[in-house]
C-alpha cells in the first residue's frame, strides 16, 4: 500500500482502481457495473453552473470595512458605526464579456460587496462609475442584448452598441466615461468604486435622509490605452484576476476610503433635477463626500468556484438604518438579483457558505432542492405560532416615506429639469486636453464600423452637451458641422427620427 491519500466514490467507499474501466475481457467492451466511471461521467456532464446573465466575467477577494469616522447623526447601522469592523467579500468583473473573456475590454467594471454585518448581510452591488446607462428597469435587459452578441452573427456588434446608446440620450454620460481614459481600467485596485444609485439612511430617531456611497482608491487612478489592453489581452486574458490575486499574495492589499454624499429630504425636494435619476450624480460642491473608513483586501479565496462563482449578491439585502429610494431602477434591481440566483444557484442559495450570513438566520424557509443544513429541525413552519419563535422586530421599522403623484407610466424626458447632456457636457470641461484627445479618439475607433446615420446622432449629442466636444468630434469622424448643428435644434424624437437606418 502506498502512504498517499485514499480515493473514494460520492459517498466515502474506497475506490479500487482509477486509470482502468472493467471490460469484459482484456479487449472487450465496458461494463455497467463500472459504476465509479458512471459516477465520474454524470458528475462531470453537471459542473456547469449558467453563468451570470452580465458580469459572467469576475474575480473575488476578502477583506474588511473599518469604520474610522462618525456617522451616526445619519445612520443607525452597526456596520458603519465607529470602530466598527466588518468582514466582506468584494466579486469584480466586467459586463458583457461571457465567462471566458479577456479581462481588458473597454467596459465598466462590476464590484459587488458582501459585509457579513453583526445584523445580517449587507450587499452593495455597484460599478466603478458614478452613473450607469439608463434608468428604466424596462431597457435593463435591451442594454445587455445590445452589448452581448448580435442574434444574427453571434459576433459582438459596435452598431448595435450604438444604436441602442444613442437612441436613449440618457446614456450620454456614462458613455463619454467608457470611451474616455477610464474606459479600461489598468487593475481593479487602481479604480474607485460607486454604489451609484441613490440609498437611504435612518438614525436612532428615524430621521431619513438620502445618501450615495463611493469608495476612492488609495492606489491613484490607472488605466490603460486601447493598444496596451490589446497587447495584454493577446498575452494574458486573465490579467486583472492575476493582478489582484498577487498583490494579496505579496500583502500589497489595496485600500479604498469610503465616503458618502448626504442630501436631505428638504434638500432633495428642492434639488435642481430628480435626485433618483442613476443618470443623474450628486455635484460634489453641493453634497461633499463625507469620509466614514478604510476597505481593505486582505485574502484570496481558497476555491474560484465555490467562493467566487457561487457568490451571489443583491442591492434587496441591507440591514436596519440603510434603505431604498424611490429610484426606479434601483426598484427593479430588488427584484431581478435574488430571481436570478434562484435560477442560477438554486432557492437555497444563500446557505452557500460564502453567502452565508455570519449570524443566526431564522427565516422560515424551509425545504427546496439542495437544503443542506439541518432545515430548522423541529422548530415550528409557520408564523404566528404560540411558542413565540422568530417575531417580527417592528424596532428596526423604517420612517414612512411620503410620496405624491397619481400611479402612471411618466416619461422623465418629459420633466422640466431633465437634461441628459449637462453632466457629460461638464466632465468634458473637466478634463485635460489630453483626455479631451484620447476620449475622441477612442469614441472615433470603437465607431469605426458604425454607419453614418448613428454617428450623426451621436454627435448631435456631443453638440448638445458642449460645442467644443461635438465640434471636435463631428471632425474627428469626418462628418459635416453643419448637419450635425441642424440635428441639434431637433427634440429627441426628430432627432432619432432624421438618423434611422433609413436616413442614412
Ligand atoms: C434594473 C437594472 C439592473 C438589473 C435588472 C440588473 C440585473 C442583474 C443580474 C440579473 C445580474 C446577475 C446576477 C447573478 O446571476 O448572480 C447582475 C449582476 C450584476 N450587476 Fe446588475 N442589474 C441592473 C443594474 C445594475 C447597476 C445599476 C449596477 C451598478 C450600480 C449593477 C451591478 C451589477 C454587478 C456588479 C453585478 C455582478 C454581481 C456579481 O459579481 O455577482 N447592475 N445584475
Amino acid at each position: 500500500m502506498n502512504e498517499f491519500k485514499k480515493l473514494t466514490n460520492e459517498v466515502g467507499a474506497p475506490v479500487a482502481d482509477n486509470d482502468n474501466a472493467i471490460t469484459a475481457g482484456p479487449r472487450g467492451p465496458v461494463v455497467m457495473q463500472d459504476v465509479w466511471l458512471m459516477e465520474k461521467m454524470a458528475h462531470f456532464n453537471r459542473e456547469v453552473i449558467p453563468e451570470r446573465r452580465m458580469h459572467a466575467k469576475g474575480w473575488g477577494a476578502y477583506g474588511t470595512l473599518t469604520i474610522t469616522h462618525d456617522i451616526s447623526r445619519f445612520t443607525k447601522a452597526k456596520v458603519l458605526q465607529p470602530g466598527a469592523v466588518t468582514e466582506l467579500f468584494v466579486r469584480f468583473s466586467t459586463v458583457a464579456g461571457e465567462r471566458g473573456a479577456a479581462d481588458c475590454e473597454r467596459d465598466i467594471r462590476g464590484v459587488a460587496i458582501k459585509f457579513y454585518t453583526e445584523e445580517g448581510n449587507w450587499d452593495l452591488v455597484g460599478n466603478n462609475t458614478p452613473t450607469f446607462f439608463i434608468r428604466d428597469v424596462h431597457h435593463f435587459a435591451d442594454l445587455n442584448r445590445a452589448v452581448k452578441r448580435d442574434p444574427h452573427t453571434g459576433r459582438r456588434s459596435a452598431q448595435n452598441n450604438w444604436d441602442f446608446w444613442t437612441i436613449l440620450p440618457e446614456c450620454f454620460h456614462q458613455v463619454t466615461i467608457v470611451m474616455s481614459d477610464r474606459g479600461i481600467p489598468a487593475s481593479f485596485r487602481t479604480m474607485h468604486l460607486f454604489g451609484e444609485h441613490t440609498f437611504s439612511f435612518y438614525n436612532v430617531k428615524n430621521e431619513r435622509c438620502w445618501c450615495k456611497f463611493h469608495f476612492r482608491t488609495q492606489q491613484g487612478i490607472k488605466n490603460f490605452t486601447n493598444e496596451e489592453a490589446a497587447k495584454i489581452n493577446g498575452m494574458d486574458r486573465e490579467y486583472m484576476g492575476r493582478d489582484l490575486y498577487d498583490a494579496i499574495e505579496r500583502k500589497d492589499f489595496p485600500k479604498w476610503t469610503m465616503s458618502v454624499q448626504i442630501m436631505t429630504e428638504e434638500q432633495a425636494k428642492k434639488h435642481h433635477e430628480n435626485p433618483f435619476d442613476i443618470t443623474k450624480i450628486w455635484r460634489h460642491s453641493e453634497y461633499p463626500l463625507i469620509e466614514v473608513g478604510v476597505l481593505e483586501l486582505n485574502r484570496n479565496p481558497e476555491n474560484y468556484f465555490a467562493e467566487v462563482e457561487q457568490a451571489a449578491f443583491t442591492p434587496a439585502h441591507v440591514v436596519p438604518g440603510i434603505g431604498f429610494s424611490p429610484d426606479r431602477f434601483l426598484q427593479g434591481r430588488l427584484f431581478s438579483y435574488g430571481d436570478a440566483q434562484r435560477y442560477r444557484l438554486g432557492v437555497n442559495y444563500n446557505l452557500i457558505p460564502v453567502n452565508r450570513a455570519k449570524v443566526e438566520v431564522s427565516d422560515y424557509h424551509r425545504d427546496g432542492a439542495m437544503r443542506v443544513d439541518g432545515n430548522y429541525g423541529a422548530a415550528p413552519a409557520y408564523a404566528p405560532n404560540s411558542d413565540g419563535v422568530w417575531t417580527a422586530q417592528p424596532d428596526v421599522m423604517e420612517p414612512p416615506l411620503d410620496l405624491d403623484g397619481a400611479m402612471y407610466r411618466y416619461d422623465p424626458k418629459d420633466d422640466p429639469t431633465d437634461d441628459c447632456f449637462r453632466a457629460g457636457g461638464a466632465l468634458w470641461r473637466l478634463m485635460a486636453e489630453a483626455q479631451k484627445q484620447v476620449l475622441i479618439e477612442n469614441t472615433v475607433a470603437d465607431m469605426a464600423s458604425v454607419t453614418e446615420n448613428i454617428k450623426y446622432r451621436h454627435a448631435a449629442h456631443c453638440y448638445l452637451a458642449d460645442r467644443g466636444y461635438g465640434e471636435r468630434f463631428t471632425k474627428a469622424a469626418g462628418l459635416s458641422l453643419n448637419k450635425v448643428k441642424a440635428l441639434s435644434k431637433l427634440n429627441h424624437a426628430g432627432l432619432v427620427q432624421a438618423t434611422l437606418a433609413s436616413s442614412k
